[in-house]
């Protein structure tokens, strides 16, 4: 039977559908509704859950009694409609202030002021009882190199982020982080460009533990990289908290498509990780699946709720497929033809040492390279197989 977004844990960020569609060449195309009057229709297009930076709910500058009326009919909309506020997310890229980073700006009373700005948002999510606290740094980088010390920037970088993980603990908020990476735009060069790059950060940080990835898939994309395989090397190190799906067609500007109507081949794996998890087991992604797009310039508001309703559609399709391809016998039947299972085996035997290894006369003096060279792995009729069940 098809599953319906209801099977599965889908949340939109506000500014997708709410984006009004002003970019570097023109003025909006769409109004802008109050932050509450999304919140229906987003329910209507599949939306279990919903995520805000909070200047999406209350604008740069309100003042505080204000603000607390914003936030506070958001959230009794939120509660109405039955939408979750999984993740909240700061802007600190907007404001002109920010123009050189809010964690790495050079000038230190910006930086200052970005981990203020960071930090009452903090409260605000655990408020909210989100369980992820996304950190785009979209202005933390460089148009030149030789506009930073870079080793300086780093470090500022690390401190701002152990200072938010810090606080989170000190306050014993339930509250993760999800870094997000992405190469360039609006920075001709972003800080932690990548997955890969973003693991090797948190690796170096004192609250690590709370510290993960919200990668996306057209950022990755946009640096020529294999999102399915970014996503599951951050499953690996345990550091897959959040994700932001999308499409992008090759290495461009961001796109924000639709999820699927970028490289929808990948798509299709992505989907079938998340939702089926690794052939052998191991981590399995249990998090939200949120999308990140932008409804089409050239669209309307209907189009708004269209755009929004068809990834959601892009999940179920995706999943019901790649469940079917999961369980296909043909399909399993090419796994082992292919060794899928064989990679689970580690390569030196239980209790095996080092010594016994090199005494191993088969592994070496005996093996034949030229028989194990003439193996027919079979990638080709497998993926076949994959596209068989994704088209047909
Ligand atoms: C982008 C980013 C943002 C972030 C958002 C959450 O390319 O603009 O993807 O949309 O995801 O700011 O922090
Ligand atoms: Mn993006
Ligand atoms: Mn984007
Ligand atoms: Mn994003």
């Amino acid at each position: 039977m098809a599953s319906t977004p209801a099977d599965y844990k889908l949340s939109y960020g506000l500014w997708t559908v709410g984006w009004t569609a002003r970019d570097q060449f023109g003025e909006a195309s769409r109004p802008a509704l109050d932050p509450w009057d999304y919140l229906p229709k987003l329910k209507e297009a599949g939306a279990s859950g919903v995520t805000f930076h909070d200047d999406d709910v209350a604008p740069f500058g309100t003042d505080d009694a204000q603000r607390e009326k914003y936030f506070t009919r958001f959230k009794d909309a939120a509660e109405q409609v039955g939408l979750t506020v999984e993740m909240v997310t700061t802007n600190t890229f907007a404001h002109p202030v920010f123009k050189d980073g809010g964690l790495t700006s050079n000038d230190r009373s910006v930086r200052r002021f970005g981990l203020r700005k960071l930090l009452r948002n903090v409260d605000r999510a655990a408020e909210f009882g989100a369980e992820t606290f996304v950190m785009w740094g979209g202005r933390e980088g460089s148009e030149f190199d030789n506009a930073k010390d870079l080793n300086a920037a780093h470090n500022r970088y690390a401190e701002g982020v152990d200072t938010i993980a810090a606080y989170i603990k000190e306050k014993g908020y339930d509250l993760r982080i999800g870094l997000e990476p992405k190469p360039n735009e609006p920075r001709g060069d972003i800080f932690l460009p990548t997955i890969g790059h973003a693991l090797g950060f948190i690796a170096q940080l004192e609250n690590e533990d709370i510290v993960g990835l919200n990668p996306e898939t057209g950022h990755e994309q946009m640096a020529g990289l294999n999102f399915t395989h970014g996503i599951a090397q951050a499953l690996w190190a345990g550091k897959l908290f959040h994700l932001d799906l999308n499409g992008q067609r090759s290495i461009k500007y961001d796109q924000d498509l639709v999820f699927g109507h970028g490289d929808l081949i990948s798509a299709f794996f992505t989907i079938d990780l998340l939702i089926n998890g690794f052939p052998n087991g191991g981590p399995k992604y249990e998090g939200w699946l949120h999308f990140d797009y932008k409804p089409a310039r050239t669209d309307y508001m209907d189009g708004v709720w269209d755009s929004a309703a068809a990834n959601a559609q892009m999940v179920t399709m995706l999943a019901d497929k790649a469940k079917a391809y999961r369980a296909d016998p043909e399909v399993q039947e090419a796994f082992r033809t292919a060794g899928l299972m064989e990679l689970a085996e580690p390569t030196l035997a239980a209790g095996e040492s080092i010594s016994d290894f090199l005494a191993d006369r088969s592994a070496y003096e005996d093996f034949d390279p030229q028989i194990a060279a003439e193996r027919n792995y079979g990638f080709v009729r497998l993926n076949q197989l994959a596209l068989n069940h994704l088209i047909g």
